[in-house]
C-alpha cells in the first residue's frame, strides 16, 4: 500500500477532514434518510460513501449494498447487479457470479443454504427462475427486494448507488420513476445517491419536472481545509523519519489547491523521490520535481477528459481560454455557442461561476495542465 493511497477505498485513517460529515450521512441513512452526494471528479465521493457503509454496517448492523451504475447500459443489469449486491450481505460468494447468466444465480441460489436461512418465503420465490422474467419484471423485483429483506430481518438497509448520474442512460424517465414509486414505500431502507458531474445530480433531485424531485437530501462534501491537510502530510512523513522543509506543504497546496487526489499523488511522489534519493529532507527542489511527476501521472486521466470535450463545440478551446485566464469569448464564436460550452463544463463539474464572467477550476492541476501544455 501506498504512504499516500489513491484506492477506491480508503483506509479510515486516511480519510482526512470529513468526519463530522461522515457522521451526519451515517445517521440519516440509518434513520432511513436517503441522501445525496454530487460533487466533480475525484474529490473523494466513493471513499467517504464507503465509509459511511461500513459505519452503517459494523456500528448500526444495518444490511448494506453497493451498486456501481458506470458504464452500464440496461435495466436488465442494473438489476441483477443490485439483486446481487443485496443478497451479497447475506452471503458474499454470490458477488463472484456478478458476470454470470441470470439461470447460472437462480441455480445457484435454490442450491445454497440462502434458501434454507434467509430467502425460505414465498416473496422470494421469484429469486429461482430469474431467467424466465421480462427486464421490466426483474427491474421491479429488484427494487422491492431492499425492503423485503429489512422487513424480514428487521435492520435498516442502506444502498450505495455510485456514479448515479448514469442512470438516465440505463434506463431514462421510467426507470427513475418506477424508482421513486417503490422506493418511496419503503421504510426501513435509505438511499445514498454519489455522482460528478454535480449539476446533473442535482437536477435530478432538485427540480419538480424529474422523478427524484426532494427524494433524498442533497449533501455536499466538505472541502479539506489547508491545516488539515498539512497536519495530515507532515505526520505521515513524520512517521517515516521525513522532515519537510518549511514552505514544502504550503507550495503543494497551493498547486493542488487540496483537490484530495492531486495532493494525494504529489505527497506520494514527494516520497518516492526522497526514497530514489535515499533523502530523508525534503526541500523546494524535490518538491518542484514531484509536481512535474504528479502532473506527468494525471496526464492520462486530463487527456481523456479533454477528450470527452471533443463533441461539444468550442468547449475545448474555451477551456484552455479559461486556464490562461483569457477571456472566453475565441474570435468567432458567438454569444449562444460559448454560453452553451459554458454550462456544459460547470454541469460536469470542470469549472465553477465565481462572479460574474468570472470562473474557476474545481481541480487547479487540470487548469494548469491546460495551460502550460495545449
Ligand atoms: N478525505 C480524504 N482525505 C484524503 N484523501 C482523500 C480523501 N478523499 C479522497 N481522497 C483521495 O482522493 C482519491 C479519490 O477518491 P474517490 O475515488 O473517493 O473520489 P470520487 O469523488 O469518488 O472520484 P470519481 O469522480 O473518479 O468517482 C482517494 O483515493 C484518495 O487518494
Ligand atoms: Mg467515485
Amino acid at each position: 500500500m501506498s504512504l499516500f493511497p489513491t484506492t477506491k477505498i480508503l483506509p479510515t485513517e486516511d480519510i482526512i477532514g470529513r468526519e463530522a460529515f461522515i457522521r451526519d450521512v451515517t445517521r440519516r441513512t440509518v434513520e432511513h434518510q436517503s441522501v445525496m452526494i454530487p460533487g466533480p471528479r475525484r474529490i473523494g465521493k466513493t471513499a467517504v460513501a464507503t465509509e459511511i457503509l461500513r459505519r452503517c454496517r459494523e456500528e448500526h448492523g444495518a444490511l448494506t449494498a453497493s451498486v456501481d451504475l458506470f458504464l452500464q447500459s440496461m435495466p436488465e443489469e442494473f438489476a441483477k447487479k443490485l439483486i446481487t449486491a443485496v443478497l451479497a450481505n447475506q452471503d458474499s460468494r454470490i458477488l463472484s457470479l456478478v458476470q454470470e447468466s441470470l439461470a447460472a444465480i437462480s441455480r445457484w441460489i435454490q442450491g445454497s443454504e440462502l434458501v434454507v436461512r434467509v430467502l425460505n418465503s414465498v416473496e422470494f420465490r421469484w429469486l429461482y427462475h430469474m431467467d424466465r422474467m421480462t427486464g421490466e419484471e426483474l427491474v421491479e423485483h429488484a427494487l422491492v427486494l431492499p425492503q423485503t429483506l429489512a422487513a424480514r430481518q428487521q435492520r435498516p438497509v442502506v444502498i450505495l448507488l455510485d456514479e448515479f448520474q448514469d442512470a438516465m442512460a440505463i434506463g431514462g424517465k421510467s426507470l427513475l420513476k418506477r424508482m421513486r414509486a417503490v422506493w418511496q414505500r419503503q421504510p426501513d431502507t435509505a438511499y445514498l445517491f454519489i455522482g460528478s458531474q454535480g449539476s446533473l445530480m442535482q437536477a435530478l433531485f432538485g427540480q419538480a419536472t424529474h422523478a427524484l424531485y426532494r427524494f433524498a437530501d442533497v449533501l455536499h462534501l466538505p472541502d479539506i481545509s489547508g491545516d488539515i491537510w498539512a497536519q495530515y502530510i507532515e505526520r505521515k512523513f513524520e512517521a517515516q523519519g521525513v522532515v519537510l522543509d518549511p514552505g514544502v506543504v504550503a507550495e503543494v497546496l497551493r498547486e493542488t489547491g487540496g483537490h484530495p487526489y492531486d495532493t494525494m499523488k504529489v505527497c506520494q511522489a514527494l516520497y518516492d523521490i526522497a526514497r530514489d534519493f535515499n533523502v530523508s529532507r525534503i526541500d523546494a527542489n524535490i518538491a518542484w520535481m514531484a509536481l512535474e511527476r504528479a502532473t506527468g501521472e494525471l496526464e492520462a486521466i486530463f487527456q481523456s477528459e479533454l477528450r470527452g470535450w471533443d463533441g461539444t463545440p468550442h468547449a475545448r478551446r474555451i477551456l484552455v481560454r479559461l486556464a490562461r485566464n483569457e477571456s472566453v469569448y475565441p474570435p468567432g464564436v458567438n454569444a449562444g455557442q460559448v454560453k452553451k460550452a459554458i454550462d456544459g463544463l460547470m454541469a460536469n463539474g470542470v469549472i465553477q461561476r465565481v462572479g460574474h464572467g468570472q470562473y474557476v477550476f474545481h481541480e487547479p492541476m487540470f487548469q494548469t495542465y491546460l495551460r502550460d501544455n495545449e
